[in-house]
């Protein structure tokens, strides 16, 4: 493949510095408003395309799925790109392995496949904050996200500039396979509706990528949507789900864009899903037909999902519905390909749809990919919450009268301690209020678990038993940024005063546990097996490491079972494989791709920081995972589906 890329890139810089009024000419991408349609190569185009994330997709990964988008009938492919992941901290940017996006478009080339790209700055996309940098927050607690706020637009120009010229050359205009580009994200949704932004964003990827490149935007299929989405100069497109009578569907874009191809951004053949809410599905029935309404219409479409991947690490978000609901680390979305890039029986009614309007590639339709149950792991207890404070995994201790955010603390994800000492008579019991509570609290009383306390739950009181010089300590959990809607400046830990019986706290200490450093971890398994029980309600860190008896060869994908744990995170080889929450359900397992594990005779090191309870807190013997060769995403859930969620509401 690398072979490849090379050959390629030396073809097109000849083509382009040898000849470039050819170039244009046979690589000329625009829209024939005369004629409701594209124009590629001054042929009538229409697209028919696939959501796939690099960032939710192992990159050694990227290839197979590829070819399996292709041979789906596809010719297109979409992708955001996230900011956050980009830049992790003001002004370091990280684009290798899983962030390459210029290998990513180089193989959407190789593939056939033409690009939309969304390259935000929001995304949504139940991303942590919708793919902004947590960051933007510290920098200015008063920002104002996504408006014409002077620290946001300045951060904003900043990342543009070292994006949008790596992007440059793989435009369609210039030899690349980039047909599209979107500005901003369902704008139409967003409360702020401050034109003046999004025009400036316009003109700040036009002086990047010059005047030739098609942009558009994309909103719900509503007037209401478009009103504050469409931006002038920029085709305004929709997006709507299965299900949906598509003529209708395409009349608000008609309202604003009086001629040009019917085009909708957002197809869904399947449904996001909650911590706490069954798993989502939609009927392959519904999406055939939709899709095939849409393409008799000659419209242009893009799957949203059509491979959904994992939200590995603490990357996923969280919905703003009444209450704050994070989402679960799988991606499945009920996709036409699921989580692991296999075909479902969706995506075969999607390839017979396609089959009827473009022709399909001459490599034939995939299989799965194999699967291994490779069973049971032992684990041990080596260490507690108390046990970690004074080592390499806590970060460096903060004081503060009031207690500081996340953010103010420069801290992305993970776990903060926070801790103070109680002065004065309490009343027995007393009430513990936290009235700014982000998103998950472990209370302790001289280090005893009182309980816990949570934003998804609405539960920010509890009463205590409280006295003079005992030491109060709260672990905050950040269950993922709020994603989209006005509900995104979502600011984690303790972000109002605590108080007792109404009175306010002071005095806090920080410790940062945020489990964001593969090296720090690896201090976890040298640790010896430690005397006692796991203790309910505090955290606990659980070591083992296991040999799989396979050459790299016959490696295969597999699921790590989460069942009979509570709530937590697993790191395989120090890579984080996201958040598990079985009793809250519905995902049970976690996804594990072959190219996170290691062949004979390496050894493959687990770590699990459990939250809550682990299965063995009284029986040593418990004390295991299994990996198993079927994911179980549909496990059982306290919540009936809301049907509020099902569309994205103007909030
Ligand atoms: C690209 O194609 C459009 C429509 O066919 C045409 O108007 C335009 O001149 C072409 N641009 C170039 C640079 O050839
Ligand atoms: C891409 O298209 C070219 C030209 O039609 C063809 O030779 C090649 O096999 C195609 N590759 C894939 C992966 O579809
Ligand atoms: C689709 O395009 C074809 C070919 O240009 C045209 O004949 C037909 O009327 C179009 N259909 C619709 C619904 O616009
Ligand atoms: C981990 O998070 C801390 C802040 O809590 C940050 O300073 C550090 O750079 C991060 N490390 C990595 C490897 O991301
Ligand atoms: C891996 O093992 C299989 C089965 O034992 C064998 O056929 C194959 O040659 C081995 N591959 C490598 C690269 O060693």
């Amino acid at each position: 493949m690398i072979v490849n890329i090379v050959f390629l890139c030396i073809v097109c810089c000849l083509t382009q510095s040898s000849n470039g009024d050819s170039l244009k000419e046979s690589h000329n991408f625009s829209i024939d408003y005369a004629n409701n349609q594209f124009i590629k190569d001054g042929k009538p185009f229409r697209y028919v395309s696939g959501a796939m994330h690099y960032f939710r997709v192992p990159f050694q990964y990227w290839p197979d799925r590829m070819r399996k988008m292709r041979a789906a009938g596809l010719n297109a492919l979409e992708t955001y790109v996230e900011w956050v992941s980009h830049e992790p901290q003001p002004g370091s940017y990280v684009f290798e392995g899983n962030l390459d996006i210029e290998s990513y478009l180089q193989l959407a080339q190789n593939f056939n496949l033409s690009v939309i790209l969304r390259p935000g700055p929001f995304i949504d996309a139940e991303r942590d904050m919708g793919g902004l940098p947590f960051w933007l927050m510290a920098v200015d607690p008063s920002i104002k996200l996504r408006t014409m706020d002077k620290s946001y637009v300045a951060s904003v120009e900043k990342w543009f500039s070292v994006l949008l010229p790596k992007i440059k050359p793989y435009l369609y205009n210039n030899g690349g396979p980039i047909i599209t580009v979107q500005v901003e994200n369902e704008y139409g949704s967003y409360s702020a509706c401050d034109r003046d932004y999004t025009s400036w964003l316009r003109d700040l990827i036009r002086k990047h990528l010059g005047n030739d490149v098609v942009l558009f935007s994309t909103d719900g299929d509503g007037d209401g949507y478009l009103q504050c989405g469409k931006i002038p100069g920029v085709y305004a497109t929709v997006d709507f789900g299965a299900g949906a009578n598509a003529l209708e569907a395409f009349k608000p874009q008609r309202h604003f864009e009086l001629a040009g191809p019917r085009v909708n951004s957002e197809f869904y053949p399947g449904w996001l899903d909650l911590w706490g809410e069954p798993h989502s599905k939609v009927d392959k029935r519904d999406v055939a037909k939709t899709l095939d309404d849409m393409l008799a219409l000659n419209a242009s479409v893009s799957m949203y999902m059509f491979h959904g991947g994992t939200s590995f690490g603490f990357t996923s978000g969280a919905l703003p519905s009444n209450t704050y609901t994070p989402c679960i680390t799988s991606y499945d979305y009920d996709a036409p390909l699921n989580e692991a890039g296999d075909p479902t029986e969706k995506y075969f009614s999607i390839r017979d749809v396609i089959s009827k309007y473009l022709p399909l590639p001459d490599f034939p339709a995939p299989g799965p990919n194999p699967k291994a149950a490779y069973g049971f792991v032992h684990l041990h207890y080596v260490a507690h919450l108390w046990d970690i404070l004074s080592t390499p995994i806590a970060g460096p201790l903060v004081h503060s009268i009031s207690p500081l955010t996340f953010e103010a603390l420069g801290q992305a994800n993970g776990y903060v301690l926070y801790c103070t000492k109680l002065h004065g008579h309490f009343p027995d019991p007393a009430l513990l209020e936290i009235k700014g509570l982000a998103d998950r609290a472990y209370i302790y009383i001289d280090m005893e678990f009182v309980g816990v306390l949570s934003r998804s739950g609405s539960l920010f009181s509890i009463p205590v038993q409280a006295a003079d010089n005992q030491k109060l300590c709260i672990l905050v959990e950040n269950q993922g940024r709020i994603a989209y809607g006005s509900g995104i400046k979502d600011f984690k830990g303790l972000t109002s005063q605590v108080t007792i019986n109404g009175r306010i706290l002071v005095d806090w200490t920080h410790r940062p546990l945020p489990f964001n450093d593969t090296v720090k971890l690896d201090w976890l398994n040298k640790l010896e097996k430690k005397q006692g029980f796991p203790v309910k309600g505090t955290l606990s860190l659980f070591s083992g490491s296991f040999a799989i008896r396979r050459n790299e060869s016959e490696m295969a994908d597999t699921f790590l079972s989460l069942s009979g744990w509570h709530k937590g995170v697993v790191f395989l080889n120090g890579i984080n494989l996201g958040r598990y929450w079985p009793v809250q359900g519905p995902q049970v397992t976690l996804y594990v791709p072959k190219y996170f594990l290691r062949a004979w005779p390496s050894k493959n090191r687990l770590i699990i920081l459990e939250q809550d309870r682990s299965p063995c807190n009284e029986n040593v013997l418990d004390c295991v995972v299994e990996f198993v060769a079927k994911p179980v995403l549909d496990g059982d859930t306290p919540a009936k589906k809301s049907s509020i969620k099902l569309f994205k509401k103007r909030v």
